[in-house]
């Protein structure tokens, strides 16, 4: 089974422009605890690089485009996110890198718990070793 799990967000579009409207429990499958943005992204740059342990997250490209590579462990998957109209859903214990930003990139992302440096997993290493005692 893929990774890669893109939601397919339902656009009202009229002939003044588009809305997409995010709701906990709807059409975002957790509860939103906290929402942050990137943008002022370098060419070049790249980001992440850690897995959580517990954290879900939907990842939505709002203008530009960006490269998620998605590993939980067993499978890598890379995509293209470049349409406000579709969500990356991360789920816990996936080891994710963001590249290729567009100079015009704004990543919003929406998770489903505050802040916590506990949470997270940033050496690739204990990511895999965390995931292989889970199997
Ligand atoms: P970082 O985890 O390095 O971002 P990325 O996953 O895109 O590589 O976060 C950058 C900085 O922002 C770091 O100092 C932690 C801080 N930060 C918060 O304070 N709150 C947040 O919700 C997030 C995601 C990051």
């Amino acid at each position: 089974m893929s990774i890669v799990n893109l939601l397919d967000l339902q656009v009202f579009d009229d002939d003044r422009g588009s809305l997409v409207a995010l709701e906990s429990l709807k059409n975002i499958p957790f509860d939103i605890k906290r929402v942050y943005y990137i943008f002022d992204t370098l060419a070049g740059g790249s980001r992440g690089y850690h897995a959580h342990k517990d954290l879900q997250q939907i990842a939505v490209c709002l203008s530009g485009s960006c490269r998620f590579i998605l590993d939980d462990g067993k499978t890598k998957e890379s995509v293209v996110l470049d349409s406000p109209r579709q969500g990356l859903h991360i789920g816990s214990m996936v080891w994710r890198e963001m590249h290729d930003f567009s100079n015009d990139c704004v990543l919003l992302v929406l998770a489903s718990e505050h802040y916590s440096e506990d949470d997270y997993i940033r050496n690739y290493s204990d990511f895999i070793g965390a995931v292989s005692s889970e199997r």
